[in-house]
């Protein structure tokens, strides 16, 4: 069956479809039915089912003979070193890390948070969690100390595990301090701390709170798969909205085992025993899937990667890891291809290796320019797909269904939607747009299992941020259209997030931070455009009345409290006094504005507008840092 037939299908009968792909995981109990409708569009998918999503991703591998096979390669060119796990290897090295959990009172319904680098504890602390039924939060180790306390405090960890450090090129960034503070900085605090003690920086540990990873497995009986409902939470994954305060995706158990499954033929195109790789980080959503979950599911083999696409140690580093690990399927962010286009244009390092086991390259986390996708397209000779998806959907919402039927690739768009997705273009009253019309994205409720049924303790959120928008709808975020053959193009976002080396971020949260700085009255923080990242934050100061330091030393003063209080991930390094920001009569930052005229491209002067001289002021800030060239 093709895609539109399999499209069809699912439109068809959305229930019938997904109970029919329910059967391609192992459930304890199945579910009698798919969907769960709870009113005032709030929906759930396979709740009478029970499950375990460890058991899924690991025990039903070696079940059906396939222990020996590699489940997971890592490999760390900043150390120099790689490892490989065999489905049985991992099986015992899990059992035992959620029997160390279990005995120190961890149990289904606890939540964990996990605070660790690319090694592939990081993913045995996430199936051990998985295992016990217990809830986790991977947060990503470029946040600082404050952004973790904020979301221990959120969803209160019966413990955390964490590892001594993580290690970036030339630096090691030593986690155990910023843990400590977080803790510190925190209301909650958790019971315990596993701490991997990794050799390149071991850390001091706390008597009574933090235990040795391995010392605690010491005399623990390996833990048992224990069953959850198919609703049940299988994790919290923070993501930027609007506001400072990260939104809890939380990912439902049955949903996204049987989701990622299907995506891992249908759209990777890959089978059992394949190598895939997703160059991302665990503390991202591509992590979670597809370092993680989808591919142990599926029961391939899925490469942890500690590096960067450049400089650990060349641009060849992708290329020599598809080579050597005989990758099938390789999935990155747009940003990582730049970097290596960048260093390496005529694509001498990929000459230099074999590439004939890769079939394509995955491109999502950002809009792929279509510089980027031609040019991986004539360097691998091998298809680029680009996919569009988000946190909240933990999967492809648009991709090229390469694996059920290759569509033609249309550069800028990345393709179609997938079957459980209906797609709208809408205008600001809710009335769909034509083809070829811009507008926001929604998608028709229900969403398809594995998308988030909620935020984490924060329904009237979830119902306010994604709802109400447009009844009916899930209201993505994004802003597009879609062309006479269905085509999406994903244009902009239509809320105040960034999204900074495919990094998501929220301008608010960088805002707050900077109105936190004594001299600061006011200030507003937007994302220009970026040639390597995508885009890349810039802040705008306004100072109280008689302040008289000289601005430079207030905006390095705000440059660094942005790295201690969101982190480096940030990456903001750029602030600019100005006298006033521009706004509408109403009092509201044109911070669009600002974006065009930063990026120096043409822009209508909205009819609202208090002060059109302020724009003046504005652009020649801009100007004096290379940006809003005439
Ligand atoms: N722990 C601690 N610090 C981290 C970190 C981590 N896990 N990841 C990044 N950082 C730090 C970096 O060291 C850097 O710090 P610096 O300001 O001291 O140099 C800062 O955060 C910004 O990092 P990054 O965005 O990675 O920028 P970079 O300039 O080091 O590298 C790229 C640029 C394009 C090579 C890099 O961003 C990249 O590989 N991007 C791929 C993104 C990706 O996989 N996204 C996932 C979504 S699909
Ligand atoms: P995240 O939740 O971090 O995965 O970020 C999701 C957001 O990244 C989306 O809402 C889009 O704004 C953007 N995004 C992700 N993939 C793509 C893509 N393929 N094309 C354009 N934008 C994308």
């Amino acid at each position: 069956m093709g895609y539109r037939e399999t499209y069809d299908r699912w439109k068809a009968d959305p229930e019938a479809y997904w109970m029919d792909q329910a059967a391609t995981i192992d459930w304890i109990t199945p579910p009698t039915k798919a969907l769960t409708d709870h009113g005032d569009n709030l929906y759930e998918w396979y709740a009478d089912g029970m499950v375990n999503g460890c058991y899924n991703a690991v025990d039903r591998h070696v079940e059906q003979g396939r222990g020996d096979q590699l489940a997971i390669i890592h490999d760390s060119p900043i150390t120099g070193k790689i490892e490989k796990i065999t489905y049985s290897q991992l099986k015992e090295r899990v059992e035992y890390l959620a029997g160390a959990l279990l005995a120190r009172g961890v149990e289904k319904g606890d939540t964990v948070v996990i605070y660790m680098p690319m090694i592939p504890q990081a993913l045995e602390a996430m199936l051990a969690c998985a295992r016990l039924g217990a809830i986790h939060s991977v947060v990503f180790g470029g946040f600082a100390a404050n952004e973790l306390a904020v979301r221990i405090n959120d969803c209160k960890p019966k413990a955390i595990m964490a590892a001594s450090c993580g290690l970036e090129p030339g630096r090691v960034v030593e986690y155990k301090p910023l843990l400590d503070s977080a803790i510190e900085q925190a209301d909650h605090k958790p019971e315990l701390c596993l701490i991997l003690q990794r050799e390149e920086h071991p850390c001091e540990l706390i008597e009574g709170r933090d235990l040795d990873w391995y010392e605690a497995q010491k005399d623990c009986l390996p833990a048992a798969c224990f069953p959850v409902e198919g609703n049940f939470p299988a994790y919290i994954l923070y993501t930027s909205g609007t506001t400072g305060a990260p939104k809890g995706v939380v990912r439902p158990t049955g949903g996204h085992l049987v989701a990622l499954n299907w995506t891992m033929k249908n759209i990777y195109n890959v089978d059992p025993g394949d190598v895939f790789w997703a160059a991302s980080d665990v503390g991202w959503v591509v992590g979670h899937s597809y370092i993680c979950y989808a591919p142990l599911i599926h029961g391939n083999t899925t490469v942890v990667f500690e590096g960067k696409p450049i400089g650990t140690p060349d641009a060849g580093t992708f290329w020599r890891i598809i080579e050597e690990h005989n990758v099938r399927s390789f999935f990155t962010a747009p940003t990582a291809i730049r970097a290596v286009k960048r260093e390496d244009p005529t694509g001498e390092f990929i000459k230099k290796y074999d590439l004939s086991g890769l079939r394509a390259l995955y491109l999502a986390g950002e809009r792929a320019d279509p510089d980027t996708i031609e040019w991986a397209q004539e360097k691998l000779d091998k298809p680029v797909f680009d996919h569009w998806w988000q946190t909240e959907t933990g999967y492809t919402i648009a991709g090229n269904p390469a694996g059920l039927e290759a569509l033609p690739v249309k550069v800028g768009s990345p393709t179609v939607p997938m079957p459980g997705y209906d797609v709208h273009i809408l205008d600001e009253a809710g009335h769909p747009q034509k083809p070829g019309e811009l507008g926001a994205i929604a998608i028709k409720l229900p969403l398809p299992p594995g998308t988030l049924p909620t935020l984490w303790g924060a329904t009237d959120r979830f119902i306010k941020s994604y709802l109400t928008t447009f009844p009916g709808y899930y209201e993505t975020g994004d802003a597009g259209m879609m062309d006479e053959d269905g085509y999406l193009y994903i244009m902009a976002r239509t809320d105040d997030v960034i999204n900074v080396a495919g990094h998501r971020l929220s301008t608010g949260a960088m805002e707050e931070v900077l109105a936190g700085h004594p001299d600061v009255a006011e200030c507003a923080v937007v994302g220009v455009s970026d040639q390597l990242k995508g885009q890349s934050p810039v802040g705008f100061l306004c100072l109280s009345k008689g302040v008289d330091r000289p601005h430079a030393e207030i905006a390095a003063e705000c440059v660094k409290r942005i790295r201690d209080q969101i982190g480096p991930v940030a990456a903001f390094k750029t602030a600019l006094v100005v006298d006033r920001l521009p706004k509408t009569r109403s009092g509201k930052i044109l911070r669009a504005t600002m974006v065009k005229i930063a990026d120096s491209q043409p822009f209508k002067l909205p009819a609202t507008i208090d002060d059109p001289a302020i724009l003046d002021e504005i652009k020649a800030a801009l100007q004096e840092i290379g940006y809003a060239k005439d």
